[in-house]
């Protein structure tokens, strides 16, 4: 898009939010222009930390479906609008609450930690939330408990079952955007650029976890490679995280792990669904009361650790 239609996107939009007290939250992976009108721009426990101290009437989230439910159990005094109302998160979808109670009988001393990446109905379920940034952390705070049923992402799982003690039960759900990532992708990229050091989500497969110099969220990521005397990175998440990357770090080369690592739900946002949303206060995202009670729960012990 170029220059003068975007002022003039950034004029209504900030126009639109002063007039109805709205602040606007948007993920690593949302598209350039998003990130750059955003109020704040964060990882997923960030973004729960920031929906949940927000002082506005409205909140826009620029992310994922799973996201706006969260920040709707966050605050339920606030109206919550997801501008693309299509955006889900394919692994959230992988787990859903009759599975996981099934799952919960086959293994009655075991507490369920869910990714933060499931719906409002599986976080009802658990005992505890968890981010990729704060999964070993949250894990590691269950003394009471041995075992532990992971959902939905196995990849992470594995990871967090390969930094703590416990038994770590495992759910089949995984990314298919960082699945996709293979140990060739890094391994060809390392040829390319012997000096780089590789970064990844611990979203991506352990066999590419296993290859890489630092693991961590989105944040990590950025903390990592901001704090290193190196010069290039091999990044392994979605290819939105390159924009802030490049903003924070004008010195560094990033190359993508792979052209497949791309959310088409995290595309899914636009400029004018922004002003779309604004304009129409619609489509707000809202939470049944007894599952929103339920998943404060395990949301609220997770931002208290
Ligand atoms: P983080 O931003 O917490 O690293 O999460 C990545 C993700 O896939 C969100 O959907
Ligand atoms: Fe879901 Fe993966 Fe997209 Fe994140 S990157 S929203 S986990 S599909």
């Amino acid at each position: 898009m170029e220059q003068t239609m975007l002022d003039q996107f950034y004029k209504k939009i900030n126009k639109l939010k002063t007039e109805k007290n709205a602040v606007i939250l948007a993920h690593y992976y949302q598209r350039p222009e998003i990130q750059d009108i955003a109020d704040y721009v964060g990882d997923s426990l960030g973004l729960a930390r920031k929906a949940a101290q927000s002082e506005a009437d409205v909140i826009v989230f620029c992310g994922v479906h799973f996201m706006a439910e969260s920040a709707a159990i966050l605050s339920p005094d606030k109206l919550v609008l997801l501008p693309e109302k299509e955006a889900g998160c394919p692994m959230a979808d992988m787990a859903n609450a009759q599975d996981l109670r099934e799952m919960k009988s086959k293994y009655p001393e075991a507490a369920v930690v869910s990714y933060v990446n499931t719906t409002a109905a599986v976080k009802a379920e658990s005992y505890i939330c968890c981010t990729s940034s704060n999964a070993v952390k949250v894990i590691n705070s269950l003394p009471g408990f041995k075992q532990v049923i992971f959902t939905p992402d196995r990849n992470l799982g594995q990871y967090v079952a390969s930094q703590c003690d416990k038994e770590i039960i495992l759910w089949e759900g995984y990314c298919n955007t960082h699945d996709r990532v293979t140990p060739e992708d890094i391994i060809s990229k390392k040829d390319h650029y012997p000096q780089a050091e590789v970064v990844v989500h611990p979203e991506c497969r352990p066999e590419v976890v296993a290859l890489s110099d630092y693991t961590g969220s989105t944040a990590g990521m950025l903390k990592y490679i901001k704090d290193s005397d190196r010069s290039q990175f091999i990044i392994g998440t979605e290819q939105g995280l390159l924009h802030a990357l490049k903003k924070q770090n004008p010195a560094k080369e990033m190359i993508l792990a792979s052209k497949k690592l791309i959310c088409p739900n995290m595309k899914l946002t636009t400029l004018p669904k922004i002003v779309e949303s604004l304009t129409t206060m619609r489509p707000i995202i809202t939470v049944e009361k007894e599952i929103a009670r339920k998943a404060y729960l395990a949301l609220d012990r997770m931002l208290k650790i």
